[in-house]
């Protein structure tokens, strides 16, 4: 009794506790055979034999736990000196990301528009020369076709040269009155200072009852937008032409680099063009089968407007990829 006694107090950890527990209390443990004993006994002997053999279970269980609850207690310690954290160290920061300028343009452009009420469409990039050109008002041979350099697959179909197309998709798939935007991703055969072979574009295009849409509307809603987007500048619409409108304007607005002194931004003109716009040609509501309806139509470069709203000198660095652009607009 005493020897097993002394194995559970010289246990010095909870895996030497547990081989004890096993060789004194298991199932083919020392005091399972001490019981076992018991059916060889005789008489009286048996009462007081099962009482002595009882006391001691009782007395090594209570030691057992006893050593159990140091034990216990002595790896919980170890545990917490070896995992202890040091939370006055500096961590590592995560480092943070930013939205690309071009992106962050675009969200820009697409809050103002949709805070009035225009949805916002998409349509593919991949496209057919109906909707990218000949619905638009500029059939085959058409000259104005030499205006966008368009890339073209071997089976006639074509990277969309603006997103204008997304205007005769959404006419043809639903009924006028209709106010959308569409932004999306452009491509032609240009590279250069300001011209890269992908780029993005919002277009915009409002449609309502003959007589309902003016040009007065679309100057409104331009002049707004463009002042909301650049802050405190002068606006000018400029005649000019675009197949799918007419009448036609460029609108520009006074250099914000120059506060329209003149610069080698602005050409020394004090103007920045920014977007081109119109009254939707009466061909491009036959080409989709709209009757007795007006509207006007819009479309802007959102590179164009990055570039501006953030002053980078040149178009090419924001596709370049490299990350230090980026961390400026974090
Ligand atoms: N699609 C024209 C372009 O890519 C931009 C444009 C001009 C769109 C006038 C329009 C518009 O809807 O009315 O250059």
């Amino acid at each position: 009794m005493k020897e097993l006694e002394e194995n559970i107090v010289q246990a010095k950890t909870l895996e030497d506790l547990e081989k004890v527990r096993i060789e004194l209390f298991g199932k083919k443990g020392v005091l399972a055979s001490e019981f076992a004993k018991m059916k060889d006994i005789a008489g009286p002997d048996k009462k007081a034999f099962a009482q002595g053999l009882n006391k001691n279970k009782v007395a090594l269980q209570a030691s057992f736990d006893a050593q159990y609850e140091v034990l216990k207690a002595q790896e919980i310690e170890r545990v917490l000196k070896s995992e202890a954290l040091d939370v006055s160290l500096y961590g590592t920061l995560a480092q943070k990301g930013a939205l690309h300028p071009v992106m962050e343009t675009m969200d820009k452009i697409i809050d103002y528009f949709v805070a009035l009420n225009f949805a916002v469409e998409s349509g593919p990039m991949v496209e057919d020369d109906f909707h990218n050109f000949e619905a638009l008002n500029l059939p085959k041979f058409h000259p104005a076709r030499d205006m966008q350099d368009t890339f073209y697959f071997k089976d006639g179909g074509l990277l969309r040269t603006h997103t204008s197309p997304v205007q005769i998709r959404t006419m043809l798939q639903s009924k006028p009155p209709i106010r959308m935007i569409a932004p999306g991703t452009v491509f032609r055969r240009d590279f250069d200072v300001t011209h890269t072979p992908m780029f993005h574009q919002v277009e915009g295009l409002v449609i309502d009852a003959k007589g309902k849409v003016s040009f007065a509307n679309l100057k409104a809603i331009l002049i707004d937008f463009l002042e909301t987007m650049f802050g405190d500048v002068e606006v000018r619409f400029r005649p000019s032409f675009f197949p799918f409108t007419e009448p036609s304007a460029e609108v520009d607005i006074s250099c914000i680099f120059c506060e329209a002194k003149g610069c080698r931004i602005c050409s020394h003109t004090g103007w920045l063009e920014v977007l081109g716009c119109g009254i939707v040609d009466p061909n491009v509501f036959k080409a989709v089968g709209y009757e007795d309806v007006s509207g006007y139509a819009f479309g802007l470069g959102v590179e164009r407007f990055a570039m501006l709203m953030h002053k980078i000198p040149d178009l090419r660095s924001l596709f370049e990829g490299d990350i230090r652009l980026l961390e400026q607009f974090r």
